[in-house]
Parts: C-alpha cells; structure tokens; sequence
C-alpha cells in the first residue's frame, strides 16, 4: 500500500504532512546540505504511536527519518532515501524534576533553553548550551551529542545523559540506563545511542542529570593584533590555573561579520578574540586581575569585561550568531567543526589560515578553543573560488587528523562527513561500526544514508 494512504489509514490524517509547501520545512536543516524531500512527516504525539510508525515501516519497508527542530550542522536530520520525517518536536513534556536526585525526565522535542530554564528555578542546572540553545531540541542535542562554550568546564551532553526510553525499527521499546549518577551495569547502551544521530533508535524519554546552580558569571573579552596571538593567550590559559566556563576563540573575520550585533564593537584592527567566562567573577577583584594578567601576556589591543547578566547576554547573542552572519553575510559557506589536542590548536589556527589563503577564500575561525574544537567557516561570493571548496576541506580534515584530531566535535557526520570517515577510522573500527548498525537496524531503515 502507498506510504500516504497507509499513514491516513492508520493515523489521525492531520498528524500526516503530505502537501510539498508543508513538506520543505523537513527538507533541509542548517547543515546546508539538500533539500531532500520525504514522502510524509508524521507529527508524533506519544511513544506508543512512534512504536506503532516504526512498526510499519518495517512492515512495509519505509525509510524513516527522526527530527527534533532541524538545527543539525551535518545533515543528520534530511531523508536522504525518501520516506517519513518523524518530527518529534510535539514531544516536548517535562515529565518530572526531581530536585532530590538533580535529575529531569523529558520528553525529546523540548527545546534546550526551555528545560534550562524549567529546572534553574529549583536551584538546578542543565550546562549544555549549542549556539541554537533557544531552538533546538534536547533530543537532537543527545542524538548528536552536542556541546557548546560551557561543555569546556561542564562536558558535552553525553555527560549529562543518565537513561532513556527508545524505540527501533520495528516498533521495539527499550529503557535503558538508570536515574543514580553511578552505574556500571552491562554494556552501556545508553551511551552508545547518545550520539548515534537517529541511525540506531528513536528517543521517546530522556532522564537528564543536572547540578546544582553557578554563582553569576561575568566575562572577559581580550583582543588581539592577530589570530595566533589569541591562540597563544588560550594556550596561556589552559595551563594555569584559572578554570573558566568558557574560553572561545574568534578570528577578525567573524568579528567584522558580528559587530553591530547589541552593541558589539571590536576594535577594527582585531585579528583575534579571547572570550573567557567565569563564574563568581562579578564578586572577585583578584581572580579578575589574575585573569587579566595571564591575557595580557599576549600583548592584547584592548581588554573589555561584562559583569552583569544583561552585558554578558548581549556578548553572547553576538557570539551565539556567528555562524548566522557568515552565512547572511556570503553567498556560498561550508562549516567545519574540527577538534584538536589542546596542544595542538596554534598549529591547527595557523594551518587552516594556510589552507584558506591557498584556496582563495575568506575563512571564518572561531569556536569552542579550550576544548580544541574550532568551527571553521570557508566563505566566499565568488562562482570560482567556490569550486575549492571541496579541496579546502579535504585538506583541513587530512591535517586535523595529521594533528591528532577529529571530523568533528560537535556537529556529528550526518552526510556532510561521512565520506572522510576512513580518515580517522580504522578499518576494523568501520567494521564495527557497521555491525552495530546492523545489530539496531538490520533492514538500514532508521536514517538511512548517515555515519556510515
Ligand atoms: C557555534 C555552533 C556553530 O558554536 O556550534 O556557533
Ligand atoms: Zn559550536
């Protein structure tokens, strides 16, 4: 039976998305990547009715593609083979806080601020925090194992995954994990399923470890004549004994393409930023001053500081749009999210610079550099410098790699990666890999066309 009359047949018609109009909005996300059209989006309301989709599908032998609110970088979200986009941003219930145990059970499709903000006023907070924080959903966050600028003090959000319900191909329902911070319980699936980017189950539950409240931050913004000045300053940093929530990189070209945001004016010779935020700042004279000293070994061209919450909002809406801009800003841009060994990051500053004055593009490079995970933006307006893209990236990931790095530290493979895999893994690795996929999903209908 076609895909259309058996969802109407099966399920309320108006949780059925048919119409092309309607149907674009799941056909591309911020990846850039498509757009790939699906057959169908099926408006999830409840975990029975996602075993019931799933169910079907392998029944009838239909690919399905999970999305949260289609903020993925790598395309992990696009029907590559067709099908039904199971949107599960309806899904989006808080279940419980329980403040006793610093835990949260949700439904998938919230949106990540709104879960920070829900359990901030018991005293608790959830630090991941991706640039689209205000629209992207929890389950796409554990899907891809996002991070953030926080995840430099509080970890990326595999840290924070503590259990799950979920459901395979064929409509199977799993729980697994636990509500205690400890467990080492048999293999951990719960951690292999955070991160698997919708290829191996579907999430209908997420029991999410939280902690207790940070002190106010403040932030302070150093820059510099150069990016390689920066990166020093970071390096600097890292090995003292300052611990910051965040310590961001970002090179001259982003800071032309964010100022004016709030207010944002960076000093126009700036090659370089610092971004540093750290809690209890506002309060603490000396840590400030040992702050500003460790920076100003890097001879910066000017040092500004936020101290209150409303000056570090608008620094961070200015650096949270940085990917917005470039984008806005150029008519062609590929984005990278490559990570290094701390060590390792003013050879990997120097080298991507290297790579985009070579290809004759413009190159936006900032990011999350206390964790070694730098975005790199290659822009550009021109048809013909456009064609090196793909050279450029080739030759960014076989040096990322060269330099003991990843594809990727936060945006995952989706499809955008996927064919640069061998680079980094072994073939036994990719063996492996495989075989899991086919242990979840044998038929390869759950996101199809993704990692592997
Ligand atoms: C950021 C996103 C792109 O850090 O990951 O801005
Ligand atoms: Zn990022």
């Amino acid at each position: 039976m076609d895909i259309i009359e058996l969802l109407r047949r099966e399920f309320n018609p108006r949780q059925v998305i048919v119409d092309e109009t309607s149907l674009t909005a799941y056909a591309t996300d911020e990846s850039g990547e498509g757009p790939y059209y699906p057959r169908a989006a099926f408006l999830a309301q409840s975990p029975l009715e996602v075993e019931k989709l799933l169910r079907l599908a392998s029944m009838e032998g239909f690919a399905v593609t999970p999305r949260g609110l289609g903020t993925g970088k790598s395309g992990g979200a696009l029907p590559v083979c067709g099908g039904v986009v199971l949107a599960m941003d309806g899904m989006k219930r808080i279940l419980e806080i329980d403040e006793d145990s610093s835990l949260a059970i949700v439904e998938p499709g919230i949106i990540t601020q709104t879960l920070q903000q829900a359990v901030w006023e018991h005293r608790l907070f959830y630090p991941p925090d991706p640039a689209s924080l205000d629209t992207c959903s929890l389950g796409g966050n554990v899907a891809e194992n996002a991070g953030g600028p926080r995840a430099f003090r509080y970890g990326v959000t595999r840290e924070y995954v503590l259990g799950m319900e979920a459901v395979t191909m064929g409509g199977k329902r799993f729980n697994l994990g636990r509500k205690s911070i400890k467990g080492v319980s048999g293999y951990d699936l719960t951690g292999l399923l955070t991160g698997s980017e919708g290829t191996l189950a579907v999430f209908t539950k997420l029991i999410m470890r939280l902690i207790p409240r940070h002190r106010e931050p403040g932030i302070v913004l150093a820059f510099y004549a150069d990016l390689a000045s920066a990166a020093r300053a970071v390096t600097a940093l890292l090995s003292s004994s300052v611990h910051p929530m965040a310590l961001e990189l970002i090179d001259g070209y982003s800071l032309k393409n964010i100022t004016g945001i709030e207010g944002f004016a960076p000093p126009a010779e700036a090659g370089g930023a610092i971004l540093c935020e750290m809690e209890g700042l506002p309060d603490d004279d000396a840590l400030l001053e040992r702050l500003a000293d460790i920076l100003e070994g890097g001879d910066p061209l000017h040092i500004d500081v936020a101290m209150d919450p409303s000056a570090c909002r608008r620094l961070w809406t200015a650096r949270r749009n940085v990917s917005t801009r470039l984008k806005e800003n150029h008519r062609y841009k590929i984005s990278e999210d490559i990570a290094v060994p701390r060590a390792a990051i003013p050879a990997a500053v120097a080298q991507v610079q290297e790579i985009a004055r070579r290809h004759g593009l413009h190159m936006g490079c900032y990011g999350h550099a206390g964790d070694g995970n730098l975005h790199v933006n290659f822009v550009t307006d021109d048809d013909g410098a456009r064609k090196n893209f793909a050279m450029a990236v080739e030759e960014l990931f076989v040096t990322t790699i060269r330099l003991g790095g990843t594809l990727s530290g936060e945006h995952g493979i989706g499809i955008s990666k996927k064919r640069f895999m061998a680079l980094e893994h072994d073939p036994n690795s990719l063996d492996m890999m495989h075989a899991i996929k086919k242990a979840w999903d044998p038929q390869n209908l759950l996101n199809p066309g993704k990692i592997l």
